[in-house]
């Protein structure tokens, strides 16, 4: 058995594939003045920063994190010094602004390495051992999922969909699972989704399509570090006084002075910052909660308010009592394929930390963390209670650490992405000097995104020089 390192693959694995303290003051300095201001340091920001200042514009990136990086989540075990990245784990090997992005940062990289072991199927609502599981054939599905997958390869460069928008892509992806025979493809995808037989077609498109399945069958690449908060900490020095840390957004003023700035305040550990700047990029989920401040207009509130998300969170748990090299995926067979009843963990997974094991949990929507932490130790203790893990000597399984990655894949119903609801969104990109990137207006893929926001900067510097 070999699982990827690929996040959305750890499942598939099927023999048919073994191939901030701030203070409200003022900081005191004159108002920043640049040529863009970039919300959110993930994926999207922080390519849009390092890209843009190449390009010779001034910019500056607020992040409210102490860190870039966004979903790139490592740890670094502290008696040693293997870092285990427990977030963002490969990249696509076959889109040349990846390459391009890692060489600029120096960023040594390579094919994705994967880990052999053994995978135990189990209920984990009751702890037991699930018997004589078999597979689905994947690799006949995927054969066919591709076939229809090809049809749409614009969608792995944005929300390009045609009019109208094809039946296939409205349809719950259960339907379309029974539509085209192919229940094999839902191990490889069902992560990450919440409620992935109700979601609409188009959203497991938009993230497994042709170019996915390419990369499942040839590897994905990697940092030869295996540390990917590499990229991230690289770009920050890259960007040396150009980030922000810690730092939010408390009122934006889209309405361009004399000189066609905008302005936006900004509070960090320095206290109120004031940034003037002809163009503002997008790049945190557009939920009109996490909007706070923005002066959004009528067009964006009906849209960003169509938003629905899922909950999506990864963690590393010690003493969880399983045998080395064994990982468990959460497996209910009263369930349509087998698929486990959310919100719980999706599987547990050996990591290169002795003892350390990620457990990634999912639910339909946004839960309180401290439910989703008890549930996943609960789940871990039922496995002792039922033999597949050990009562360990060191005691109760603990996190060394967590990540809520909350809110995840922001859609909206099949009624409305049939009324346009896209091409309405992507009509904002530019207006109001402001630009959008970032997951919900593309993909939940870091290389697409890279791509994407890449595609995105000649109309970001349209008018800088
Ligand atoms: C467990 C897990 C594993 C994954 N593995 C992979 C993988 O192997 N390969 C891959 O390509 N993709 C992977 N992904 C998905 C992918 O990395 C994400 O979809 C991608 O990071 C999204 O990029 P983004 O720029 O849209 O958002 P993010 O990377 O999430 O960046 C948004 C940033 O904005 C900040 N922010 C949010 N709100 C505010 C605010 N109001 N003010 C200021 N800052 C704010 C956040 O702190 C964050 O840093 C994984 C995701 C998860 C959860
Ligand atoms: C991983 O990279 C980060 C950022 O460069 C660094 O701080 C950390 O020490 C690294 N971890 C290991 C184990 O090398
Ligand atoms: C599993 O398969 C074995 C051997 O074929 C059989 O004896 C047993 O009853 C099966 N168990 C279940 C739960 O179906
Ligand atoms: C569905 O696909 C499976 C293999 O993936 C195959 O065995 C089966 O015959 C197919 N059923 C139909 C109705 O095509
Ligand atoms: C990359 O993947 C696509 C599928 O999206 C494939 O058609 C193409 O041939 C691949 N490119 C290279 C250079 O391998
Ligand atoms: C926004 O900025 C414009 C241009 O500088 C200014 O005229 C207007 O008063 C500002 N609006 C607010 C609410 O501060
Ligand atoms: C539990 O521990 C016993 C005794 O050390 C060992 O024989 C057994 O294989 C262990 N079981 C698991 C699931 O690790």
């Amino acid at each position: 058995m070999v699982w990827s390192t690929s996040w959305l693959f750890h499942a598939i694995v099927t023999a048919s594939l073994a191939i901030g303290t701030a203070c409200s003051q003022p900081s005191g300095h004159e108002a920043i003045t640049r040529d863009v201001c970039i919300i959110g340091g993930g994926a999207s920001g922080t390519y849009a920063a390092v890209r843009l200042q190449d390009l010779g514009f001034s910019v500056t990136l607020i992040e409210q994190d102490d860190s870039l990086g966004g979903m790139v989540n490592t740890y670094t075990d502290p008696d040693g010094d293997i870092p285990i990245d427990y977030g963002v784990a490969d990249y696509r090997s076959n889109i040349s602004v990846v390459e391009s992005f890692l060489k600029r940062l120096d960023i040594a990289y390579g094919p994705s390495e994967s880990t052999e072991g053994t995978t135990v199927r189990a209920n984990l609502d009751t702890g037991q051992r699930v018997l004589n599981y078999t597979s689905p054939n994947a690799l006949d599905a995927l054969t066919r999922y591709g076939e229809v997958a090809a049809k749409y390869s614009e969608l792995e460069h944005g929300y390009y969909l045609p009019e109208p928008v094809p039946e296939d892509l409205l349809m719950p992806f259960g339907q379309f699972i029974e539509k085209y025979n192919v229940s094999g493809v839902i191990h490889v995808v069902y992560r990450s989704y919440g409620d992935i037989l109700h979601q609409p077609t188009l959203y497991v498109m938009k993230y497994f399509g042709a170019n996915a399945i390419y990369n499942l069958f040839n590897g994905f690449i990697g940092t030869k570090s295996q540390n990917n908060s590499e990229i991230y900490d690289k770009a920050a020095r890259v960007l040396s006084g150009n980030v922000m840390l810690h730092s939010h957004v408390v009122s934006t003023n889209m309405t361009a002075d004399g000189d066609g700035l905008i302005e936006i305040r900004v509070q960090s550990p320095l206290g109120l910052e004031i940034i003037r700047a002809r163009k503002l990029v997008i790049t945190i989920p557009p939920l009109i909660s996490n909007l706070d401040g923005f002066d959004l207009g009528n067009s964006e509130k009906t849209l960003f308010g169509q938003f629905q998300s899922v909950g999506y969170y990864t963690s590393l748990v010690q003493n969880t009592g399983l045998p080395a090299n064994t990982a468990v995926l959460n497996t209910n067979s009263n369930n349509l394929y087998d698929l486990p009843t959310l919100p719980s963990v999706y599987q547990i997974v050996p990591t290169k930390g002795t003892g350390l094991y990620q457990v990634e949990y999912g639910s339909p929507s946004p839960q309180p963390i401290e439910s989703v932490k008890s549930d996943i130790l609960a789940s871990i203790r039922r496995l002792k209670t039922t033999g597949i893990a050990n009562v360990t000597e060191d005691g109760e399984p603990q996190f060394v650490a967590f990540a809520s990655h909350t809110p995840f894949q922001l859609t909206v119903p099949a009624d409305a992405i049939k009324s346009g609801f896209y091409s309405k969104l992507y009509a904002l990109q530019g207006q109001k000097q402001t630009f959008y990137t970032g997951a919900a207006f593309h993909a939940y893929d870091s290389s697409l995104l890279w791509r994407f926001t890449e595609d995105l900067l000649p109309k970001i510097s349209s008018g800088l020089n």
